[in-house]
Protein backbone atom coordinates (compact mmCIF):
# COMPACT_ATOMS: atom_id res chain seq x y z
CA UNK A 1 0.00 0.00 0.00
CA UNK A 2 0.82 3.44 -1.03
CA UNK A 3 2.33 5.09 2.28
CA UNK A 4 0.93 8.33 3.37
CA UNK A 5 2.34 11.47 3.95
CA UNK A 6 2.06 14.66 5.92
CA UNK A 7 3.27 17.65 3.42
CA UNK A 8 0.59 20.29 4.55
CA UNK A 9 -1.89 20.76 7.49
CA UNK A 10 -4.74 20.79 4.60
CA UNK A 11 -3.66 17.03 4.22
CA UNK A 12 -5.77 16.14 6.72
CA UNK A 13 -9.51 16.93 7.22
CA UNK A 14 -10.82 18.71 9.53
CA UNK A 15 -12.16 15.65 11.34
CA UNK A 16 -9.10 13.82 11.63
CA UNK A 17 -7.43 16.44 12.74
CA UNK A 18 -9.81 16.68 15.97
CA UNK A 19 -8.68 13.00 16.13
CA UNK A 20 -5.34 13.79 15.87
CA UNK A 21 -5.40 15.94 19.22
CA UNK A 22 -7.71 13.60 20.80
CA UNK A 23 -4.58 10.99 20.69
CA UNK A 24 -2.47 13.94 21.68
CA UNK A 25 -4.30 14.97 25.04
CA UNK A 26 -4.72 11.20 25.55
CA UNK A 27 -0.99 10.62 25.47
CA UNK A 28 -0.63 13.73 27.89
CA UNK A 29 -3.14 12.11 30.73
CA UNK A 30 -1.54 8.58 30.07
CA UNK A 31 1.96 8.10 28.68
CA UNK A 32 2.67 4.89 29.68
CA UNK A 33 -0.41 3.53 27.50
CA UNK A 34 1.99 4.31 24.49
CA UNK A 35 5.65 3.58 25.65
CA UNK A 36 5.62 0.34 23.53
CA UNK A 37 3.36 1.22 20.32
CA UNK A 38 6.78 2.07 18.22
CA UNK A 39 8.92 -1.43 19.73
CA UNK A 40 10.80 -2.32 16.58
CA UNK A 41 10.39 0.61 14.49
CA UNK A 42 12.78 3.59 13.25
CA UNK A 43 11.96 7.44 12.53
CA UNK A 44 15.09 9.14 10.69
CA UNK A 45 15.42 12.60 10.59
CA UNK A 46 16.61 14.34 7.58
CA UNK A 47 17.60 18.12 8.65
CA UNK A 48 19.51 19.83 6.25
CA UNK A 49 18.71 23.24 8.03
CA UNK A 50 19.48 23.69 11.53
CA UNK A 51 16.44 22.90 14.50
CA UNK A 52 16.30 22.33 17.98
CA UNK A 53 12.53 21.62 18.71
CA UNK A 54 11.25 20.08 15.50
CA UNK A 55 14.06 17.73 15.50
CA UNK A 56 14.21 16.61 18.90
CA UNK A 57 10.78 16.87 19.39
CA UNK A 58 10.43 14.71 16.80
CA UNK A 59 13.28 12.45 18.47
CA UNK A 60 11.82 12.75 21.81
CA UNK A 61 8.46 11.30 20.06
CA UNK A 62 9.50 8.47 18.74
CA UNK A 63 11.77 7.16 21.69
CA UNK A 64 8.85 7.98 23.87
CA UNK A 65 6.80 5.25 21.63
CA UNK A 66 9.37 2.53 22.05
CA UNK A 67 10.85 3.36 18.72
CA UNK A 68 14.44 4.31 17.54
CA UNK A 69 15.76 7.34 15.56
CA UNK A 70 18.63 7.92 13.17
CA UNK A 71 19.81 10.79 10.81
CA UNK A 72 21.37 13.93 10.21
CA UNK A 73 21.07 17.65 11.68
CA UNK A 74 22.57 19.20 8.54
CA UNK A 75 23.18 19.39 5.12
CA UNK A 76 26.84 18.93 5.45
CA UNK A 77 27.23 15.98 6.83
CA UNK A 78 25.21 14.48 5.08
CA UNK A 79 25.84 13.14 1.36
CA UNK A 80 23.75 15.99 0.49
CA UNK A 81 27.19 17.57 0.63
CA UNK A 82 28.81 15.51 -2.63
CA UNK A 83 25.69 16.42 -4.58
CA UNK A 84 23.18 13.48 -4.08
CA UNK A 85 19.55 14.46 -4.79
CA UNK A 86 16.53 14.50 -2.15
CA UNK A 87 15.12 11.74 -4.28
CA UNK A 88 17.87 9.47 -4.12
CA UNK A 89 18.47 9.78 -0.06
CA UNK A 90 15.17 9.22 0.63
CA UNK A 91 15.76 5.81 -1.95
CA UNK A 92 17.89 5.02 0.21
CA UNK A 93 16.89 5.92 3.91
CA UNK A 94 13.48 3.95 2.71
CA UNK A 95 15.62 0.56 3.35
CA UNK A 96 16.93 2.01 6.87
CA UNK A 97 14.05 3.19 8.49
CA UNK A 98 9.98 3.23 8.68
CA UNK A 99 9.10 6.67 8.68
CA UNK A 100 11.22 9.80 7.72
CA UNK A 101 10.65 13.62 9.03
CA UNK A 102 12.40 15.92 6.58
CA UNK A 103 13.75 19.60 7.05
CA UNK A 104 14.76 21.49 3.94
CA UNK A 105 15.67 25.17 3.17
CA UNK A 106 13.96 24.74 -0.95
CA UNK A 107 10.13 24.93 -0.58
CA UNK A 108 9.03 21.58 -2.10
CA UNK A 109 11.46 19.41 -1.65
CA UNK A 110 10.04 16.82 0.61
CA UNK A 111 6.80 17.07 -1.62
CA UNK A 112 10.13 15.24 -4.13
CA UNK A 113 11.20 12.93 -1.70
CA UNK A 114 7.72 11.79 -0.94
CA UNK A 115 6.73 10.72 -4.58
CA UNK A 116 10.08 8.96 -4.34
CA UNK A 117 9.59 7.07 -0.55
CA UNK A 118 8.17 4.00 0.39
CA UNK A 119 8.02 4.91 3.89
CA UNK A 120 5.65 8.33 4.97
CA UNK A 121 7.33 11.52 4.91
CA UNK A 122 6.85 14.35 7.38
CA UNK A 123 7.58 17.71 6.08
CA UNK A 124 9.29 19.47 9.15
CA UNK A 125 9.82 22.69 7.20
CA UNK A 126 10.57 23.32 3.35
CA UNK A 127 11.84 26.92 2.71
CA UNK A 128 9.27 29.80 3.58
CA UNK A 129 6.66 27.62 2.73
CA UNK A 130 5.00 25.10 5.40
CA UNK A 131 5.47 24.16 8.62
CA UNK A 132 2.64 21.47 9.21
CA UNK A 133 3.65 19.99 12.41
CA UNK A 134 4.45 23.33 13.75
CA UNK A 135 0.82 24.02 12.99
CA UNK A 136 -0.56 20.86 14.80
CA UNK A 137 1.22 21.74 17.89
CA UNK A 138 -0.32 24.93 17.48
CA UNK A 139 -3.83 24.39 17.02
CA UNK A 140 -2.97 21.15 19.69
CA UNK A 141 -1.91 24.25 21.93
CA UNK A 142 -4.92 26.72 21.14
CA UNK A 143 -7.88 23.98 21.68
CA UNK A 144 -6.64 23.25 25.45
CA UNK A 145 -6.20 27.02 26.02
CA UNK A 146 -9.63 27.72 24.47
CA UNK A 147 -11.44 24.33 24.11
CA UNK A 148 -12.21 25.26 20.36
CA UNK A 149 -11.40 27.25 16.95
CA UNK A 150 -14.59 28.22 16.38
CA UNK A 151 -14.85 32.31 15.92
CA UNK A 152 -11.78 33.02 17.25
CA UNK A 153 -9.81 36.12 16.67
CA UNK A 154 -5.75 34.86 15.98
CA UNK A 155 -3.11 38.27 15.58
CA UNK A 156 -0.50 37.41 13.84
CA UNK A 157 3.25 39.28 13.91
CA UNK A 158 6.48 40.01 13.05
CA UNK A 159 7.78 38.11 9.69
CA UNK A 160 4.75 37.42 7.77
CA UNK A 161 5.92 36.98 4.71
CA UNK A 162 8.84 34.15 5.37
CA UNK A 163 6.99 33.06 8.02
CA UNK A 164 6.08 29.63 6.90
CA UNK A 165 4.16 28.54 10.46
CA UNK A 166 2.26 31.79 9.82
CA UNK A 167 1.21 30.34 6.45
CA UNK A 168 0.38 26.59 7.60
CA UNK A 169 -1.30 28.11 10.64
CA UNK A 170 -3.74 30.48 8.27
CA UNK A 171 -4.26 27.69 6.31
CA UNK A 172 -5.55 25.25 8.68
CA UNK A 173 -7.68 27.94 10.71
CA UNK A 174 -9.14 28.96 7.45
CA UNK A 175 -11.51 25.70 7.89
CA UNK A 176 -13.04 26.90 11.17
CA UNK A 177 -16.40 28.98 10.97
CA UNK A 178 -15.83 32.37 12.24
CA UNK A 179 -12.13 32.72 12.28
CA UNK A 180 -10.75 36.12 11.53
CA UNK A 181 -7.21 37.57 11.13
CA UNK A 182 -5.23 40.42 12.68
CA UNK A 183 -2.04 40.08 10.33
CA UNK A 184 0.55 42.76 11.86
CA UNK A 185 3.86 43.41 10.09
CA UNK A 186 6.41 46.20 8.53
CA UNK A 187 5.79 46.76 5.19
CA UNK A 188 8.26 44.82 3.57
CA UNK A 189 7.03 41.37 5.42
CA UNK A 190 3.50 41.52 4.54
CA UNK A 191 1.65 38.11 4.01
CA UNK A 192 2.63 36.45 0.51
CA UNK A 193 -0.76 37.65 -1.96
CA UNK A 194 -1.21 33.57 -2.46
CA UNK A 195 -2.20 33.17 1.01
CA UNK A 196 -3.94 36.69 1.35
CA UNK A 197 -6.01 35.81 -2.10
CA UNK A 198 -6.57 32.04 -0.42
CA UNK A 199 -8.08 33.98 2.65
CA UNK A 200 -9.97 36.53 1.08
CA UNK A 201 -11.94 33.82 -1.70
CA UNK A 202 -13.03 31.92 1.40
CA UNK A 203 -14.32 35.37 2.66
CA UNK A 204 -12.22 35.33 5.95
CA UNK A 205 -12.12 38.74 7.56
CA UNK A 206 -8.63 40.40 7.42
CA UNK A 207 -7.10 43.16 8.98
CA UNK A 208 -3.83 44.39 8.27
CA UNK A 209 -1.60 46.72 10.62
CA UNK A 210 1.96 47.77 11.25
CA UNK A 211 1.60 48.51 14.55
CA UNK A 212 1.48 46.62 17.68
CA UNK A 213 -0.48 48.42 20.40
CA UNK A 214 -3.48 48.58 21.99
CA UNK A 215 -5.78 48.99 18.69
CA UNK A 216 -4.28 45.77 17.59
CA UNK A 217 -4.10 43.81 20.28
CA UNK A 218 -7.76 44.99 21.43
CA UNK A 219 -10.29 41.83 21.06
CA UNK A 220 -7.84 39.08 20.14
CA UNK A 221 -8.04 35.52 22.05
CA UNK A 222 -4.36 34.76 20.51
CA UNK A 223 -1.28 36.65 19.56
CA UNK A 224 1.20 34.39 17.56
CA UNK A 225 4.59 36.03 17.32
CA UNK A 226 7.21 35.18 15.30
CA UNK A 227 10.43 36.23 14.76
CA UNK A 228 12.24 37.96 11.96
CA UNK A 229 14.55 35.48 10.39
CA UNK A 230 17.64 36.55 9.47
CA UNK A 231 18.18 33.42 7.26
CA UNK A 232 15.39 34.66 4.83
CA UNK A 233 17.46 38.07 3.96
CA UNK A 234 19.22 38.40 1.04
CA UNK A 235 21.23 41.21 2.71
CA UNK A 236 22.55 42.08 5.94
CA UNK A 237 21.27 45.42 6.24
CA UNK A 238 17.63 44.88 5.33
CA UNK A 239 17.71 42.63 8.30
CA UNK A 240 19.11 44.74 10.46
CA UNK A 241 16.65 47.15 9.89
CA UNK A 242 13.61 45.25 10.64
CA UNK A 243 15.12 42.55 13.02
CA UNK A 244 13.76 44.84 16.40
CA UNK A 245 10.83 46.33 14.95
CA UNK A 246 8.28 44.44 17.02
CA UNK A 247 9.62 44.01 20.80
CA UNK A 248 6.40 42.40 22.88
CA UNK A 249 7.10 43.89 26.65
CA UNK A 250 5.30 43.30 29.87
CA UNK A 251 4.37 47.76 29.46
CA UNK A 252 2.48 46.52 26.31
CA UNK A 253 1.43 43.15 27.64
CA UNK A 254 -0.49 45.65 29.80
CA UNK A 255 -2.36 47.22 27.18
CA UNK A 256 -3.30 43.53 25.89
CA UNK A 257 -6.90 41.78 26.80
CA UNK A 258 -7.09 39.34 30.18
CA UNK A 259 -7.72 36.04 28.28
CA UNK A 260 -5.65 36.88 25.48
CA UNK A 261 -2.33 34.29 25.04
CA UNK A 262 1.20 34.63 23.33
CA UNK A 263 2.27 32.04 21.22
CA UNK A 264 5.66 31.81 19.24
CA UNK A 265 7.10 29.09 17.29
CA UNK A 266 10.09 29.45 19.12
CA UNK A 267 13.16 30.36 18.55
CA UNK A 268 12.52 33.63 20.16
CA UNK A 269 15.17 36.56 19.71
CA UNK A 270 14.61 39.90 20.48
CA UNK A 271 10.52 40.15 19.66
CA UNK A 272 9.26 39.05 23.23
CA UNK A 273 10.98 40.49 25.68
CA UNK A 274 11.84 37.97 28.46
CA UNK A 275 9.90 39.80 31.39
CA UNK A 276 6.95 38.53 29.75
CA UNK A 277 7.89 35.21 30.34
CA UNK A 278 6.12 35.00 33.66
CA UNK A 279 3.17 36.94 32.54
CA UNK A 280 0.30 33.36 32.84
CA UNK A 281 -0.61 34.42 29.21
CA UNK A 282 2.87 33.32 27.91
CA UNK A 283 2.42 30.01 26.65
CA UNK A 284 5.37 29.49 23.97
CA UNK A 285 7.00 26.84 26.62
CA UNK A 286 3.88 24.67 27.03
CA UNK A 287 3.49 25.40 23.19
CA UNK A 288 7.08 23.44 22.67
CA UNK A 289 5.97 20.31 25.08
CA UNK A 290 2.47 20.03 23.42
CA UNK A 291 4.56 19.43 20.17
CA UNK A 292 6.12 16.13 21.77
CA UNK A 293 2.44 14.97 22.06
CA UNK A 294 0.83 15.69 18.76
CA UNK A 295 4.23 14.57 17.01
CA UNK A 296 3.83 10.99 18.87
CA UNK A 297 0.15 10.92 17.71
CA UNK A 298 1.78 11.87 13.48
CA UNK A 299 3.76 9.29 14.09
CA UNK A 300 1.43 6.61 15.33
CA UNK A 301 -1.04 7.77 12.26
CA UNK A 302 1.14 7.46 9.45
CA UNK A 303 2.42 4.04 11.17
CA UNK A 304 -1.53 3.07 11.18
CA UNK A 305 -0.08 1.68 15.03
CA UNK A 306 -2.53 2.50 17.75
CA UNK A 307 -1.95 0.90 21.58
CA UNK A 308 -3.20 -2.29 22.31
CA UNK A 309 -6.87 -2.40 24.10
N1 LIG B 1 9.55 25.94 15.84
C1 LIG B 1 10.61 25.40 15.18
O1 LIG B 1 10.48 24.95 14.03
O2 LIG B 1 11.78 25.41 15.87
P1 LIG B 1 13.14 24.77 15.37
O3 LIG B 1 13.60 25.58 14.18
O4 LIG B 1 14.08 24.85 16.52
O5 LIG B 1 12.84 23.36 14.93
Amino acid sequence: MAPRHLMSPLDFSVDELEALMDVAADIEKNPEKYAHVCDGKKLATLFYEPSTRTRLSFEAAMLNLGGKVLGFSSADSSSAAKGESVADTIRVISCYADIAAMRHPKEGAPLVASLHSRIPVINAGDGGHQHPTQTLTDLLTIRSLKGHFDGLKIGLCGDLKFGRTVHSLMNALSRYPGISFTLISPEELRIPSYVRDAMKALGIPMREDVRLDESTMKDLDILYMTRVQRERFFNEEDYIRMKDFYILDSEKMRLAPKDMYILHPLPRVNEISVDVDNDPRAKYFAQAQYGVYIRMALIMNLLGLAPEA
